[in-house]
């Protein structure tokens, strides 16, 4: 007997990025994906589940490619294991709005409280869990298994249970995982809290011996699209340097502070953005090259202290408060409307960047183009940076909190480690670091002998008589 054909609507999100498509794609059997917080990696994990649920092949959605026939693949049976409720809640409501209509429509059988979708007289099914170790994983069989937070959960989940369970019908196995930071570790069931480091380690090195079975992604926070800067800025409120690393970076190799350049940048210097007063003197900071222009500008405060302006910033103190980062393809006078917009309503005092040595004709065409920049003052690219760590030490440097390309520099730019682990005076990757080269060069112009604030009091007009 022919096998009926039926016909269902599924409401599948597309991915939100290249980045999330490449992890929704990946048919590798063994899969570990280390990402920033709201990255995506729920509703990724949902998408990847809804479509092998329904055997629609993950690399060609359906229209037929030579990983699948026609578009088909063999439907799987589905289970996700999260440590928290509130994950499980999350991916549940995914595979529910996805599956809603052939769910309405009867095809499909929904049980809300073991959290099973599943296709009547078949194996078929999509089934959430909480688990976070062996016993609570147990008695379930998958041939597609995804771990969330998995840095949460003790590693016999994976060891007694989940590995045994794919074996038999040679299943997928997902690991998904944030780099645990201080604030996590309270709730962690792992006996090792860096064991899913170690995992994306180990796949890593055989994804690159050629295992084709291996695959690993490493994405940030700021890979999805969809976030807003200042949804970006809430998550990142009140993280230190070091969970900023872990969290929305998902770095997380194990460093000593003392290797990251700008470690004297504290936590509290990272603040709510406020509305900085149009009488505040503006400084901009540029970095040329046609790849990855990049512009930085910065204010120095005067009293009175606007609403919302953190409590500690003093006269004189600096406030990072516009990033530029737009990528190739723009003339230096699009350039210089960018500049003006950003800085509109606000008094520029001087503008600087480039390198003393070889910049001079760029310097000159946007002086041309009517927005002056100087070079710096030093030449010495560490002179220039022992200027950015001697005010970021004296807490005078101030960012606001949704200024992710400055955050995310200074977070993980490192100094290059001798053979003993200790650091050299030389930086890693230096040029890549567009925007801590905007910084580093205008700073060369704060200093005491020439503060941009004139001392003392600003001329006012009075009447007296
Ligand atoms: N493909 C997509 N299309 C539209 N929005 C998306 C997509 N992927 C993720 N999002 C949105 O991005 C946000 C974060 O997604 P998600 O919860 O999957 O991230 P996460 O990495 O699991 O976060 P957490 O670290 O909090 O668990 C959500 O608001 C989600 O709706
Ligand atoms: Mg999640």
């Amino acid at each position: 007997m022919e096998e009926e054909v039926l016909q269902v609507n599924v409401n599948l999100r597309i991915a939100h990025s290249p980045e999330q498509k490449a992890f929704i794609e990946c048919t590798a059997l063994r899969q570990v994906i280390r990402a920033g917080r709201r990255f995506g990696k729920t509703v990724a994990f949902s998408i990847k589940a809804v479509k092998a649920f329904l055997g629609i092949c993950p690399k060609c959605d359906g229209t037929g490619c030579d990983y699948c026939d026609l578009g088909k693949v063999t439907p799987k049976r589905v289970l996700y294991a999260a440590p928290t409720a509130e994950q499980v809640s999350k991916f549940w409501f995914e595979v529910c709005t996805a599956l809603k209509d052939c769910i309405d429509a009867g095809v499909l059988r929904k049980d809300e409280t073991e959290k099973i979708i599943e296709r009547p007289g078949t194996e078929q099914r999509i089934k959430a869990k909480t688990a976070w170790n062996a016993n609570t994983l147990r008695g379930d069989y998958a041939d597609l298994l995804g771990f969330e937070e998995y840095q949460l959960m003790n590693e016999d989940a994976w060891d007694e249970v989940g590995q045994p369970m794919l074996l038999d019908n040679n299943g997928t196995a997902v690991f998904i995982y944030t780099p645990p930071s201080l604030k996590s570790e309270g709730v962690s069931k792992a006996r090792d809290p860096r064991h899913a480091t170690k995992l994306y380690q180990k796949a890593k090195q055989k994804e690159e011996d050629g295992d084709k079975n291996w695959k690993t992604f490493h994405f940030t926070s700021y890979h999805n699209p969809t976030l807003s800067t200042e949804a970006l800025g809430m998550l990142s409120e009140d993280m230190s340097l070091e969970a900023f690393r872990r969290e929305i970076l998902a770095e997380d190799d194990e460093i000593q502070l003392s290797w990251l350049v700008y470690n004297a940048f504290k936590d509290i210097c990272k603040v709510k953005r406020f509305e900085i007063p149009s009488n505040w003197p503006v400084i901009t900071g540029h970095d040329f090259g046609s790849a990855n222009p990049a512009a930085l500008v910065v204010a120095q405060a005067k009293l009175p202290l606007p609403e919302g302006a953190p409590a500690g910033l003093r006269y004189g103190d600096y406030v990072g408060f516009r990033e530029y980062s737009p990528g190739a393809g723009f003339s230096s006078l699009q350039h210089i409307e960018k500049f003006r917009d950003m800085t509109k309503g606000y008094g520029v005092e001087q503008s600087i960047g480039g390198n003393i040595t070889n910049e001079g004709e760029i310097r000159q065409l946007y002086g041309a183009h009517g927005w002056p920049i100087s070079a710096p003052i030093l030449t010495r690219v560490n002179a220039q940076i022992d200027r950015v760590i001697g005010l970021m030490e004296m807490n005078k440097f101030y960012i606001m909190d949704d200024m992710f390309r400055v955050l995310g520099q200074i977070a993980s730019c490192m100094w290059i480690l001798d053979s003993e682990n200790k650091s050299t005076n030389k930086i890693k990757d230096e040029p890549k670091y567009h925007m801590l080269a905007c910084l580093r060069t205008m700073v060369t112009y704060f200093n005491v002998d020439r503060p941009f604030l004139k001392q003392g009091v600003d001329k006012v007009k009075v009447s007296i008589w």
